[in-house]
């Protein structure tokens, strides 16, 4: 199609056409207006990959470790290429607009998103969001960097009110922004769900207008993070110029009337409708047809490059008696709540349906030599675990279920059937489902499976709904999920909580599972709050009643059989999404007996964690290796298994502290709505700036990874290029162990003599170097100088970078800095802008 003439256009639309294209006009795309060719354009999640148009049933899509681990890479030219892969995703997906990546700032340890964002530290979040963002963009694809700003807890995520400094505001919060915006110039921006010192953000003209585009010179399109849009006018006059998603609730009619008001000027209209016209322009040599159909690029590249990029992100924490890497050709035990499971992603809108996804048992057991068994040790969900993994449809062909929809109630004399759907999962949102049949908001489907266990048990099963549900199980109602319901956390915060009933099941015996789902507007529960689960979902778990003890007890004996043992333990999807923080820092269930009597068991015992943020571990001291894996995305189990037999070395370096425990982390007092406000008490101090500030110990510092080989450092030298504004740190890096592996090279600095208080050493840049043994060669690394020694100065409302002698200090974590050198600033400037 040929670009839109935007003057033109604009010239030709009347107000209510215009008023049309300010909201989306279903849950991924916007507005056309077919008289004048312009098109709707699709947008799609988000951070790790692109799931396209369903949540329900979606086509499937790449899954990419999560935000945490791609930041563990350290390795800027890897994620780069990971957003190439991202814009081909969402090519084949016919998107336009990936809703992605995701750079709010880990506050806490228990922040329900912590795992989509990349770091506590806002230049190494910076530079990998313009990573991903110019990857992306390379192809095409516009990306929209997210949550602006402030998005760094679930708790009462859309009234919540962050109450901090401008300084904090600054050096902090929207330095990721800043750094993409200066370095990949993301093509749109979503607007986060809550409010920034008393104005919420899709309102806050300051931020939106003032700093946004006035500032930094932002000039493409602002979209509203999903029902996060509150106001008309006010949100159009301060700068927000896409509703989403659609049809419009709180624009359309009322915006009509804003301008009949005054409250809202047409030309301010147009400036909106502008930017999303802009925005067609500059996707247009995509070339993706309207409502193009959905496809996959599940090729062999893809998988490789996924499976580098997740063994990439694996952080050594400990090797204690170098029990890492394992002997391929000795036994191994795989024992844990997550080694049967792929847990391949966080939970909320960054999951998706993956091409496949490969447990941590798979992938050792395709690499293993010698015997290679698995035991349980311990059960580690939160809700029951989907039953699409345990169930086959009817026809026993396939496992998992077959969805009938219907727009009568399972009451009715005859029901009419107006799709069937095979499922592989128990866990459906039916929020983006579309059938033309279905036009009422009220209809049902019923969910049909075989199970037939293989032991004797008692069986737990459990139901959360965004709508009604009863499950049957061989005829009987073991839940019942209809009436006197009770609002949880389940689907956005729009469903119940997880109610729960038991059966003694036969082994052998083959029982029909039966689910009948109402949708959510059968429910009276009425959910606070803006986002709306039209259609509603159901999620259903099952599994059967264990005893933590007898668990660990077979755990432990299998663990004395074997000679080597890992387990794989951590969290999942189900605690760590949306809508919800985590309330504790804990391992799940029995996961912390479990990994303390297997380590006592056998000697050689590694500990894989998969969590996207820290974990406690009181065991540490009585485990010889630990590995954080995060959630590895399709190639979760291969990647594991490349650093568990030592295919790779680890070179991950952790994006983000990990404390001893919760009370420790400096946001701790202060990291939930209060009355509706949260205070960012900490100020500046987030993260390591904290825990060095007040010397306080930590589990695992920012920066900390380990490798199977050993690096020399040395050498340093800073050349300080005044003329262009860049700072030249040069370090000689050798290989001195014997295998290959990859150094990060990280470069702090310290001011003198700051006239106010400062972070002990912040990061300024850092340069990852891949040797093999042996090998030396010089890491240099750029830094922008007023970038380096700037802070916010809150009385001037300007950046100062202050005349001083400044340090650099360089190491391979923020804990070991054994390189030092000086530069100084010889007048005090100010500035403002990138
Ligand atoms: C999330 C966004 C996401 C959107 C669309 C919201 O709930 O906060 O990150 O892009 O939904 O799924």
């Amino acid at each position: 199609m040929a670009p839109l003439d935007v003057d033109k256009v604009l010239a030709e639309l009347d107000l209510n056409e215009k008023i049309s294209l300010l909201s989306g006009i279903d849950f991924w795309h916007t507005a056309p207006v077919k008289r004048l060719g312009i098109p709707s354009i699709r947008t799609s999640d988000g951070p790790n990959g692109v799931r396209g148009t369903q949540f329900f049933n979606g086509v499937p899509a790449a899954c990419f470790p999560c935000g945490t681990g791609l930041a563990a890479t350290w390795d800027q030219s890897l994620i780069k290429d990971g957003g190439r892969l991202m814009g081909r995703e969402a090519i084949a997906k016919g998107a336009h607009v990936i809703l992605g990546p995701t750079v709010n700032m880990q506050r806490s340890p228990l922040g329900g998103r912590g795992f989509e964002s990349f770091s506590e530290d806002p230049y190494l979040a910076g530079v990998m969001g313009a990573a991903v963002v110019s990857g992306i963009q390379d192809t095409g694809v516009a990306a929209t960097i997210k949550h602006f700003v402030c998005n760094d807890q679930e708790h009462e995520r859309q009234a919540m009110d962050a109450v901090l400094s401008q300084r904090a505001l600054r050096e902090i919060y929207l330095m990721p922004f800043q750094i993409a915006q200066r370095d990949a110039k993301p093509m749109a921006y979503m607007t986060a769900y809550n409010r920034v010192n008393g104005t919420h953000m899709s309102d806050h003209k300051r931020i939106l207008r003032e700093i946004l585009r006035d500032e930094w010179g932002f000039d493409g399109l602002v979209m509203s993070d999903w029902f996060g849009t509150y106001t008309s006018a006010d949100s159009i006059n301060a700068g927000l110029d896409l509703e989403m998603p659609g049809p419009p609730r709180v624009r359309g009619n009322q915006t009509a009337i804003d301008v009949g008001l005054r409250k809202i000027q047409e030309r301010t209209i147009d400036e909106r409708v502008r930017k999303l016209l802009e925005l067609i322009n500059k996707v247009d040599k995509l070339n993706i047809p309207e409502n193009a159909a959905e496809s996959t690029v599940d090729s062999k590249e893809t998988s490789e490059a996924l499976r580098y990029i997740g063994a990439s992100s694996h952080v050594l924490l400990k090797n204690e008696g170098q029990v890492l890497p394992f002997k391929r050709d000795k036994s191994v035990a795989v024992i844990g709540p997550n080694a049967q499971i792929a847990c391949y992603a966080g939970g909320g809108s960054a999951n998706l349906r993956p091409y496949y996804a490969v447990t941590p048992f798979e992938g050792i057991k395709a690499q293993g030599e010698g015997d290679v068994k698995y035991a349980l040790g311990a059960a580690g969900h939160r809700r029951l675990p989907d039953l699409g993994r345990t169930v086959k449809t009817a026809d026993g062909t396939k496992s998992g279920l077959t969805a009938k929809f219907f727009i009568d109630p399972p009451s009715a004399k005859e029901r009419k059937q107006v799709d069937t759907v095979h499922v592989e999962t128990s866990d459906i949102l039916l929020a983006d489902y579309k059938n033309p049949e279905i036009t009422s908001p009220y209809f049902w489907v019923d969910l049909e499976g075989k199970l037939t266990p293989d032991e004797s048990r008692e069986w737990l099963f459990g139901v959360c709904v965004s709508g009604t549900a009863n499950l049957w199980i061989g005829g009987k109602l073991v839940v019942d999920n209809t009436e006197n319901q009770k609002q949880g956390d389940s689907f956005f915060g729009s469903g119940t909580i997880e109610e729960f009933g038991s059966i003694y099941l036969e082994a052998g015996k083959t029982y029909d599972v039966l689910v009948q789902f109402g949708s959510s507007a059968t429910s009276n529960l009425r959910p606070t709050g803006t986002t709306v689960m039209a259609g509603g979902g159901v999620r259903v778990g099952g599994a059967v009643k264990t005893e933590a003890r007898e668990e660990i007890d077979k755990a432990v004996k299998l663990a004395k059989e074997v000679d080597q043992v890992v387990v794989i333990a951590g969290l999942s999807a189900d605690w760590e999404s949306e809508g919800y923080d985590r309330k504790t820092m804990e391992l799940p269930g029995a996961s912390n007996k479990l990994i303390a009597a297997v380590a006592a068991a056998n000697p050689n015992t590694a500990v894989f964690l998969q969590s996207g943020t820290p974990v406690s571990m009181p065991w540490i001291s009585s485990v010889p290796a630990i590995v954080q894996a995060w959630y590895g995305g399709n190639e979760t189990g291969n990647a594991v298994a490349d650093v568990l037999f030592g295919k790779v070395s680890p070179s991950g370096k952790l994006p983000l502290s990990f404390p001893v425990k919760n009370e420790d982390n400096p946001a701790f007092l202060n990291y939930r709505s209060e009355r509706g406000r949260t205070l960012y008490g900490e100020d500046v101090y987030v993260g390591y700036r904290y825990y060095e500030k007040v010397q306080r110990e930590v589990l695992f510092p920012f920066g900390w990874g380990l490798s199977y080989t050993t690096f020399d450092l040395s050498n340093l030298r800073v050349e300080d290029e005044s003329t262009d504004g860049k700072l030249v740190a040069r370090v000689d890096v050798k290989n001195t162990g014997s295998k290959r592996g990859a150094q990060v090279v990280q470069v702090y600095v310290s001011q003198g003599a700051p006239s106010i208080g400062r972070p002990k050493k912040e990061l300024k840049g850092f340069s990852k170097v891949w040797l093999e043994p042996g090998e030396q060669s010089e890491a240099r690394v750029e830094l922008d100088k007023k970038y380096a020694t700037s802070f916010w100065d809150e009385e001037a409302e300007a950046w100062i970078s202050e005349a001083d002698e400044y340090e650099i200090l360089v190491g391979d974590s923020s804990v070991s800095t054994p390189l030092r050198a000086r530069f100084g600033v010889a007048k005090t400037t100010w500035w403002k802008g990138l």
